[in-house]
């Protein structure tokens, strides 16, 4: 990869840095989320490396059809979308994509920018340099016009600060991402991002739209158990890295579908009355019998929440896409 920024005894001495920063933030969550009713913890513990492997893997399950209609989407519209995006003043676009993890998907868009644009600039941002180091190799070795420009920052404490730019931007939130927030910290991630954009940039959001409930809950309660192993992990992860002793078989993966708050909410339920010892945290947790830990809440949106969410960070909406059945939407939106 061609950062060129750090050296590797920089980079060593940050990952170790960061290893100690994940596990004070363990720490502190477990403290925040399981020392009340309802026990709860934030859907980020999720992503260690064994949960970003499954989370992999739920992306091409059957049921989860998020990942695949976007990607259908982009693929159908990639072109139409850089087209909508801004006034083509300079014909340089500079992409910044928040949470762009492996950058899976914006390979498609970035193709269309290089062919309707002289210059492009892709601005990744994500909190896992190992993803950021994945996603500019392969956009590197796909579209090597491209100039990489990768920023390792966790986007919701710190929003990336953009320097002035002589051409659009086009900021995309991809994967439904947003959904995973609650509406105050969604429209506050997109107020801070809407700050660094000026006239003539645009937002590309990726939103799971509200369906049948049995299509959404299957999608988070597959057959083969790999959304439930995703759920679960958060205790392994517990177990592995603060030295507690959950018995994970006694911990039971619940999806379900709160119709009043439109999302899909994940819980790991205790099959029976036990004690939880945390011994890093100094915890030990009492959990009934069919007591809940919440872990995730993943909100579906309606043209109208939608709207309603863009319109009170500062956006108004250009033009939306979508697939035949409207389960998915990416929406451009430009500044107000
Ligand atoms: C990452 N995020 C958008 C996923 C979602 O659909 O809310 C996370 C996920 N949780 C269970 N399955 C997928």
């Amino acid at each position: 990869m061609n950062m060129n920024v750090t050296s590797d005894f920089q980079i060593f001495e940050e990952k170790s840095l960061a290893a100690l920063d994940a596990r004070e933030a363990l720490i502190d969550e477990v403290w925040r989320g399981l020392r009340k009713r309802p026990r709860s913890l934030r859907p980020w513990m999720f992503y260690d490396a064994e949960g970003s492997r499954l989370f992999e893997c739920i992306t091409t399950l059957p049921e989860y059809y998020p990942t695949r209609t976007e990607r259908d989407i982009l693929a159908s519209y990639a072109q139409a979308i850089v087209t909508a995006t801004g006034s083509d003043y300079s014909r340089r676009l500079r992409l910044l994509e928040l949470g762009a993890g492996t950058a899976a998907k914006t390979g498609i868009l970035l193709e269309a920018a290089t062919r309707l644009r002289s210059e492009v600039i892709y601005f990744p941002v994500d909190v896992s340099p190992d993803a950021l180091d994945e996603a500019c190799d392969s956009i590197g070795c796909l579209l090597p016009d491209v100039q990489l420009q990768p920023m390792v920052a966790n986007y919701v404490t710190h929003p990336p600060k953009l320097e002035r730019f002589n051409g659009n931007t086009l900021a995309t939130y991809i994967g439904s991402s947003i959904g995973n927030f609650s509406p105050e910290e969604a429209r506050a991630i997109l107020r801070n991002l809407r700050s660094g954009l000026r006239a003539g940039d645009a937002l590309l959001l990726g939103t799971d739209m509200v369906k049948d409930m049995a299509t959404l809950v299957r999608a988070y309660d597959d057959r083969d158990g790999v959304t439930a192993a995703f759920n679960l992990n958060i205790l392994h992860r517990l177990n592995r890295e603060l030295g507690a002793n959950f018995d994970t078989g006694c911990f039971r993966h619940r999806a379900r579908w709160n119709r009043a708050e439109s999302r899909i909410e994940m819980h790991l339920e205790s099959t029976r009355d036990q004690c939880v010892d945390i011994p890093a945290a100094e915890l030990s947790i009492q959990f009934a019998a069919s007591e809940t830990i919440h872990t995730e809440s993943s909100y579906k949106f309606t043209q109208k929440t939608l709207g309603a969410l863009l319109d009170d960070a500062g956006f108004t909406i250009k033009q939306t896409w979508t697939d035949p059945r409207r389960w998915y939407a990416l929406t451009l939106a430009g500044l107000q």
